[in-house]
């Protein structure tokens, strides 16, 4: 890959008083950096996981001896404000020079109160919202003594077959910028100090959403112009919004393990981007690039990745083993291993551990601030926010009172609606499930019958769910995936609805009964075989604790729905990688009788639902756009403005979006890109001017030569209700 020369605007350290080099300014660093031992220098790259994992076998029993001796300066997987005060204790009590540890988490949707999954949280596209989201989490999780979590996640993703799609925003950049720097900031807060607040981690850096045919894990390569386009906007908007740590992906990138890939930990973290914090690697990623075939042995890659800019050791126990004859050899400098270290204390110290090392550890705040019922408030109105309609004949929003029958073993799983990496949440923290909410607002006017399971051949309860749908007025049918189908490790080569549910809607629509299909999935479905059987679907993702009581609010109508799409649901997997930004190729689909088009024989190229697909109960007309000049230049603007009507008979949300295309440029543009949205409150009847102003910030690209800037030329502004639903203007820019 070749390396270019470009100078990003370094990213300021707004968080922590660290500096770069060989000094800090927190003379506590300095002087530990003076008296430490190699092996205490060590210890504090090592990062062991406690007793028990989610992600893989605990390598090492023995991680509490590793603590008192001072070999191991960090852990993860512990909580719980009691548990990690004992461990704290040995590190600063038993240890000799007393540096407490710092205890990571996989804090991704909530810690004790769940929220939707990440791909729902992005669906809302309610920036603040998102940002408080992680606050909360930030809160729940201090007082357990945790003070990093792995997260954002900020992994774009165009192929619905990777189950950690459901972890991310999305195949967006700059939705998935927003996501990423609101998440940090909610974390962060504006002071690392300060309790209440933790450290974030930006992962997987870079380019892990992008495996080989959608399977995890898998090699991924790309050019860099598109690396830089496409896939790296939200890792470094996180790194701008102040985040100081990163972890390395698992995937390599040309040829090299993103562990030990210097182009990406030095050249583009450290050197363009300004990243002051420290990195740490994917748990035993290290040790993975001996089967990646790019180390010889454990030693080996410990070298590797300590010299291309891998400051710690997650589980690995690569550096722990031998980090300490690699610099006692020379195959590891002195000064690389102190620039860790350094780097690793510096954010401790910025956490303020230095201060009071068991300020995060608060059996107090962890009883009053955990899963109390404002989070839950919070959790249920996000949860509503998150849901897509993606399509309604009329048979929603319910009506009160009306004999609904309720269909699916999903409909009555609480253990579901957390999803993958739900943190600390707990299946016991779930009120309700879907089917008890309904049933609770429903006043108790529901039948239930199971029908089939998610997965499994098994038909044996078409007969019951039939008999309670012909019961019924209306039906609804929760339907999707396992919440173990989707996440880390959970691939699949077919998006379809799996099992027999498909069948049994088929059937229960056959009853005439509106049936109303509620889909529980973690990522794009092809959803083309249940579209005509559905008289409403509504995508309510893996909607977290208080999601049950959300569908329902959703369902009877309490909350108008307001969800767009993050992510092309393609209409067969034939499609993917399938997303809004594509280019227009030499050979554009526009005749449908021609032949030499880019295009297939057998499906239409539009997916089944585009990018910023969402309906609502209410309905919203889009005027045509207004320009206030045609053209602008150098760092002017101009704006583009929409009057945006609700016409319908429900109080509502929209999220108004603005793509733009570049018709020529020094090297092809996509179609439609987004740059911007704004969400928008109508009450019915109501209409509100949408302005945006576009400046040559949102026209910029890496151009032929590599150079990140705008080119003078005509331009396509589009706006609207979503990417296939737009209307369009034209002006010019002159450099
Ligand atoms: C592996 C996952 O890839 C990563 O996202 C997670 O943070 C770590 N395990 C730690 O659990």
């Amino acid at each position: 890959m070749k390396r270019i020369l470009i100078t990003l605007a370094a990213a300021s350290c707004m968080l922590c008083a660290c500096t770069s080099g060989n000094e800090s300014s927190d003379p506590r660093v300095n002087s530990l950096m003076k008296r430490m031992t190699l092996d205490e220098k060590i210890g504090q790259l090592v990062l062991f996981t406690s007793d028990w994992s989610v992600t893989g076998p605990t390598m090492r029993q023995g991680y509490i001896d590793d603590i008192r001796s001072g070999r191991c300066g960090n852990i993860f997987n512990a909580y719980t404000a009691d548990y990690t005060r004992k461990l704290q204790e040995i590190a600063v009590n038993e240890t000799r020079l007393g540096i407490p540890l710092l205890f990571g988490y996989d804090v991704i949707h909530g810690f004790r109160t769940i929220f939707p999954i990440n791909l729902g949280i992005a669906a809302s596209w309610d920036v603040p919202a998102i940002e408080a989201s992680a606050r909360i989490a930030a809160r729940e999780a201090s007082a357990a003594g945790l003070h990093w979590t792995y997260s954002p996640m900020c992994d774009v993703c165009v192929d619905p077959r990777w189950g950690r799609i459901s972890e991310g925003s999305g195949e967006d950049p700059y939705l998935g910028s927003q996501v990423a720097a609101a998440m940090t900031r909610g974390y962060q807060g504006d002071d690392l100090s300060d309790p209440v607040t933790i450290l974030a981690c930006v992962k997987h850096f870079a380019a892990y959403g992008a495996p080989q045919a959608g399977r995890d894990y898998n090699t991924v390569d790309m050019s860099e112009r598109w690396l830089r386009e496409f896939y790296l906007p939200p890792y470094k908007a996180a790194v701008d919004a102040g985040a100081l740590s990163v972890m390395a992906s698992f995937n390599e990138l040309d040829g090299v393990p993103a562990t030990a890939n210097s182009f990406l930990l030095k050249d583009i973290l450290r050197d363009e981007w300004g990243f002051e914090g420290f990195v740490v690697s994917d748990y035993t990623g290290i040790n993975e690039m001996v089967c990646h075939g790019y180390a010889a042995d454990e030693a080996d890659a410990g070298r590797l990745a300590i010299n291309a800019g891998m400051d710690m050791d997650m589980q690995s126990a690569s550096y722990f083993n031998y980090l300490k004859d690699l610099v006692k050899s020379g195959k590891v400098s002195r000064k690389t291993l102190d620039e860790s270290v350094r780097r690793v204390l510096n954010v401790k110290a910025a956490l303020g551990l230095f201060d009071d090392p068991f300020k995060y550890c608060s059996p107090e705040r962890e009883a009053s601030e955990t899963l109390t019922e404002e989070n839950k408030a919070f959790a249920r109105k996000l949860a509503a926010e998150s849901m897509v309609l993606l399509s309604n004949d009329g048979v929603l929003p319910l009506k009160k009172g009306e004999k609904i029958a309720v269909i699916g073993s999903l409909a009555d799983s609480k253990d579901d609606l957390l999803g993958s990496w739900r943190g600390a949440g707990e299946v016991r923290s779930v009120p309700v499930s879907i089917l008890e909410a309904i049933r609770e607002a429903n006043g108790g006017n529901v039948i239930y019958a199971e029908g089939c399971k998610e997965r499994g051949e098994d038909r044996s309860g078409f007969s019951k769910a039939l008999t309670a749908a012909l019961g019924a007025s209306k039906v609804i049918m929760v339907i999707g995936e396992n919440n173990n189908w989707t996440g880390e490790a959970a691939s699949r080569s077919d998006i379809h609805i799996p099992g027999v549910q498909s069948e049994l809607l088929r059937k229960i629509a056959a009853t005439g009964k509106p049936v109303a299909v509620v889909l529980l999935n973690g990522r794009p479905l092809d959803l083309s075989a249940e579209l005509p059987y559905a008289g409403a679907m509504l995508e309510a993702w893996y909607p977290g604790t208080m999601g049950g009581y959300a569908v329902a609010d959703v369902l009877f109508g309490e909350v108008n729905p307001g969800g767009k799409l993050p992510v092309t649901f393609p209409r067969t997997l034939g499609q993917v990688p399938i997303y809004h930004y594509a280019k227009n190729t030499g050979r554009p689909y526009v005749h449908p009788e021609a032949k030499y088009e880019s295009r297939y024989l057998d499906v239409p190229n539009e997916p089944l639902f585009a990018f910023g697909h969402g309906l609502s109960y209410t309905r919203f007309d889009y005027s045509e756009i207004e320009l206030s000049s045609p053209a602008f230049s150098g760092d002017g603007s101009i704006t583009a403005e929409i009057i945006l009507t609700n016409s319908g008979e429900r109080a509502g949300g929209e999220t108004v979006q603005l793509y733009i295309r570049d018709l020529v440029g020094s090297v092809t543009r996509p179609v439609k890109q987004l740059k911007s949205f704004s969400k928008v409150y109508l009450e019915p009847g109501e209409s509100k001017t949408v302005s945006f102003v576009i400046d040559k910030s949102m026209l910029e690209f890496y151009r032929k030569d590599m150079s990140y800037g705008a080119e003078s030329g005509d331009f396509k502004v589009f706006i609207g209700g979503a990417s296939d639903k737009v209307r369009e203007a034209s002006f010019s820019y002159e450099e």
